[in-house]
């Protein structure tokens, strides 16, 4: 109902005593975003000015947008993007909404990137130093490393391959890259995993694939069932996708390239039994976000090359 009197304090108040009772776990937070992208502000306008009228059109858009988080909807696909990264990244049922853990791969690569690039200066006109970003959903990974690398003007010497199963993501991936400026340097294909040639291969590999095993998908929070299942059904213990691309890293990584792939908080000793099984000498280093959980596994040939005779 529209209230012709209402404040932005008020109608904050009366959507979020809807959105806990809808089942909300952020309720306050959510109604403040979705008043803030109806009236074309930021949160924290909407949070220093509680007393300001919101007229009838501002608040029946605010009263439809509502209705639909109460249903379930994310946020993000209400507002149509989702912070990642510093970046704004359009998001939709097309693909799964960038969440903050993945900013520490984003880190993570782009170090690894800038690294390889400050040791050896690539002259003009040098092939580029390939990238891959599979599963790219989004794009917000492929995207946000371009980004952060444009601001140290090495993007131009970096082409990143994007890839996912779904055409759909990959439209979406497509149009975030132009948005951004980046889509000269990414390259975008429809592929299970890896496309099969990889020539040259890849220095850095970036990996957010589904890792939710498929017991715990039924008991996933409600919004998640607005994203795509393809997007985060792992298999029975959540890791079908990446012991699969760890079979394809020997031949797509540079005999100096490194994988870098996010996985579950408690999916850490997993992954190093799979990387000690699948690929004997190679290395694999599980690293902890900021709330301690492990989330990022480095995946590299080791210091003896990835041989197995190397095994101690
Ligand atoms: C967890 S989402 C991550 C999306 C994005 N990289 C991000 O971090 O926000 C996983 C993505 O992997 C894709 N995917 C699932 N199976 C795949 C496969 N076999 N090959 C390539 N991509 C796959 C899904 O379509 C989805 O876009």
């Amino acid at each position: 109902m529209v209230d012709a009197s209402g404040t932005v304090a008020s109608l904050v108040r009366d959507a979020a005593v809807r959105l806990t009772a809808s089942g909300s776990g952020s309720p306050r937070l959510d109604a403040e975003l979705l008043l803030a992208h109806v009236l074309g502000i930021d949160r924290m306008g909407v949070i220093a000015h509680p007393e300001a009228p919101v007229g009838p059109g501002a608040q029946a858009q605010f009263e439809a947008d509502v209705a639909r988080r109460e249903a379930g909807e994310p946020v993000a696909y209400i507002r149509g993007f989702r912070e990642f990264h510093g970046l704004a990244i359009t998001t939709d049922a097309r693909a799964l909404i960038p969440r903050p853990e993945t900013e520490l791969l984003v880190d993570a690569a782009v170090a690894e990137v800038s690294m390889r690039l400050t040791a050896s200066p690539r002259p003009s006109g040098a092939p580029a130093l390939r990238v891959a970003d599979v599963g790219t959903g989004s794009g917000a990974i492929a995207i946000a490393v371009l980004a952060a690398l444009r601001t140290r003007r090495m993007a131009e010497h970096v082409m990143v391959v994007a890839t996912d199963v779904s055409a759909a993501a990959l439209d979406l991936a497509r149009e975030n890259a132009v948005g951004h400026g980046l889509a000269d340097r990414m390259v975008f294909v429809e592929a299970d995993l890896l496309p099969p040639v990889v020539d040259p291969p890849y220095a850095v590999v970036c990996a957010n694939l589904p890792y939710v095993a498929t017991a715990q998908m039924e008991l996933l929070a409600r919004d998640l069932s607005f994203e795509p299942r393809t997007a985060l059904d792992g298999g029975p213990d959540g890791l079908d996708l990446v012991r699969r691309l760890l079979d394809l890293l020997p031949d797509a990584l540079a005999p100096d390239g490194v994988a870098y792939l996010e996985i579950g908080a408690d999916q850490g000793a997993l992954v190093v039994a799979a990387v000690s099984h699948q690929l004997p000498g190679w290395g694999c280093a599980v690293q902890a976000d900021l709330a301690g959980l492990p989330r990022l596994a480095r995946v590299d040939r080791g210091p003896a090359g990835g041989t197995e005779a190397a095994r101690p």
